[in-house]
């Protein structure tokens, strides 16, 4: 008997049940498969060497991303077995950086659908519409309006790339099943002309709507959510800094959603910060902290970071007292009239400045976050005088693509003498400084949001908090051994991810229970309770009864 109503090339075609040349004999015989594929039954350890091979004739990441897409399309076990073999070399390649290049050229690169596009002219129709999704249990959607792409801004359509690739690290970094995700992009337009002239673009030709007009969009589309698909978990992407705040306070008392931009973010540099504060042997509460960029990511990691202050004995306001940023228009201070309120908290008396440096020698931090999109915002000015004011300065560069770095590791380490605690939001190489080897670490929020995906998936979380996010940031600054941590490591090695994050994921999970939030029997040991969950890329014997 066959696990699946399917059989000869419908079965082929599909790639969650395709296993190309890996069919037992009692499979083709049992599936009329017999001179559909060769006559042969490889291994997958075979397949994946075929894999490695193809790949090593590709020139360049991005015909190596297209190349693993289209296996994704044909063979979806082999695609994960091949990405999660090798996750050091894979993820850049399925993710960042690879994957901002691959958006930027989406409608060029475009082979076959993936994930739903669901336009705001369909207003009205949108429950109808995600009952076309044949999964019916989906537990989470991924979704952007392309409203602020990485550090590329407004890509419009182009952005379907990011939901696709952040779905595929729940799978490979934490082991959530791919069944269950669905990748979504709400089309409301785009104010890029680029695109909008572009006649392989992929999105609406119009403009952007007023605000109003986009919400009651998101409106209708998460409460339908509610009702097609009631397990499922939204995670908001790569929307606009302001959209991406106002979004996750419209929703999140009342629906299961979360902003990866806003608190897997956070989480991750809480991380870094708690590891760098391991470093200097301080604790947060005892660093200053400067921004450069106050939007969406900015504020998720400054709220964050307040409510870990706050669990180390400081008050709110005290904790928000530590926290500066600077944006476009330069210092937020309280006279500044351009100010949204979620930035109000962090304008403090001070004079007005538009330059970073003089702000530097000003307040003193001891710690800069880079979030400002704009590459090279670090100058060697403010990496020297981050190192005359501080023993070990804290710098934070996490804008991405990699040319949006603020500064490279290169750079902090060189300009700083070797005295800084450096991480990038892109992976870096070791530098070789002084006879010294540094090892930039790579502020990632894969580390973070897949972890947190597993947690919610095996609890059936009922809603996503702020501690949740919190403990994620803990639990993979522990897993940072020693040694490494002393050669400026402040995250873990990315080769040995699925482990680190089944680990943060029952932490997490331990903390979904502890609040009333899990909506499934809790178990006694909670790690094992997380790998009873995690997907493993083997294909299943397709002639073994159900
Ligand atoms: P956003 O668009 O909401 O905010 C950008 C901020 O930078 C704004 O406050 C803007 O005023 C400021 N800014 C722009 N130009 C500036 C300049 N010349 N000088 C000073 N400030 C300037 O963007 P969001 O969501 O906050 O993301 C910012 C960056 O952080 C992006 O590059 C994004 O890729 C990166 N990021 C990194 C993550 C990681 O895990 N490493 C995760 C999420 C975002």
């Amino acid at each position: 008997m066959n696990t699946t109503t399917k059989s000869g090339i419908e079965l082929l075609r599909d790639p969650s049940l395709n296993k190309s040349t890996a069919f037992s004999e009692a499979e083709k015989q049992a599936l009329g498969l017999v001179g559909l594929v060769p006559d042969v039954t490889e291994t997958e350890e075979l397949q994946l060497q075929r894999v490695m091979m193809q790949l090593g004739q590709k020139n360049t990441d991005l015909e190596r991303y297209i190349y693993l897409i289209n296996l994704l399309d044909h063979n979806e076990t082999l695609f994960y077995r091949t990405i999660m073999a090798d996750p050091a070399r894979f993820l850049p390649i399925v993710y960042n950086p690879t994957i901002g290049e691959a958006c930027l050229k989406f409608g060029h690169i475009y082979r076959q659908a993936r994930g739903m596009y669901l336009s705001i002219t369909r207003r009205g129709k949108v429950k109808e519409i995600l009952n076309n999704w044949p999964q019916k249990d989906i537990r989470f959607i991924c979704v952007t309006d392309g409203g602020r792409i990485l550090g590329l801004g407004d890509l419009g359509a182009n952005g379907a790339g990011i939901p696709i690739g952040k779905l595929q690290l729940y799978t490979a970094c934490a082991g959530v099943p791919p069944q269950y995700l669905l990748p979504m992009y709400l089309d409301a337009g785009t104010n890029n002309e680029h695109y909008l002239n572009d006649p392989l673009y992929l999105g609406l030709r119009r403009t952007r709507p007023p605000t109003a007009e986009l919400f009651s969009f998101v409106d209708e589309f998460v409460e339908a959510v509610q009702e097609v698909f009631p397990k499922c978990c939204i995670h908001f992407e790569d929307w606009t800094g302001a959209d991406a705040v106002r979004l996750l306070q419209r929703y999140r008392d009342n629906y299961c959603v979360y902003n990866d931009d806003v608190q897997g973010t956070a989480g991750i540099v809480l991380t870094g910060m708690i590891n760098a504060a391991k470093l200097k042997g301080t604790k947060l509460k005892d660093e200053k902290y400067l921004f450069l960029g106050a939007g969406s990511a900015a504020i998720g990691l400054a709220n964050l970071l307040c409510s870990a202050l706050v669990a180390q004995g400081i008050t709110l306001k005290e904790a928000q007292s530590r926290v500066y940023m600077f944006d476009i228009n330069g210092l937020l201070e309280t006279t500044r009239t351009d100010l949204v309120d979620f930035q109000l908290p962090y304008a403090h008396q001070h004079a007005p400045t538009r330059d970073f440096v003089a702000a530097i020698e000003s307040i003193q931090p001891t710690t800069i976050i880079g979030v400002s999109t704009v590459g090279g915002a670090f100058t060697q000015q403010v990496i020297q005088s981050m190192s005359r004011i501080n023993e070990r300065p804290v710098i934070l560069a996490l804008s991405n693509p990699t040319e949006h770095a603020e500064c490279t590791a290169e750079q902090a380490y060189t300009w700083s003498k070797g005295k800084a605690i450096y991480a990038a939001g892109v992976q870096f190489a070791p530098v070789h400084y002084d006879g010294q080897t540094f090892l930039p670490g790579q502020a990632n929020n894969f580390y973070i949001f897949p972890a947190v995906g597993m947690a919610i998936f095996a609890t059936q979380a009922k809603r996503v908090t702020d501690e949740m996010f919190i403990e994620a940031g803990q639990a993979v600054a522990d897993q940072v051994p020693p040694e490494l941590l002393k050669q400026g490591l402040l995250y873990p090695l990315q080769s040995n991810i699925l482990e680190a994050e089944i680990q943060t994921a029952a932490r997490v999970a331990k903390l979904v229970f502890d609040a009333g939030l899990g909506r499934v029997d809790r178990p006694t040991d909670m790690v094992s309770f997380i790998r009873k969950h995690v997907y493993k890329p083997e294909y299943a014997d397709e002639t073994s009864a159900d």
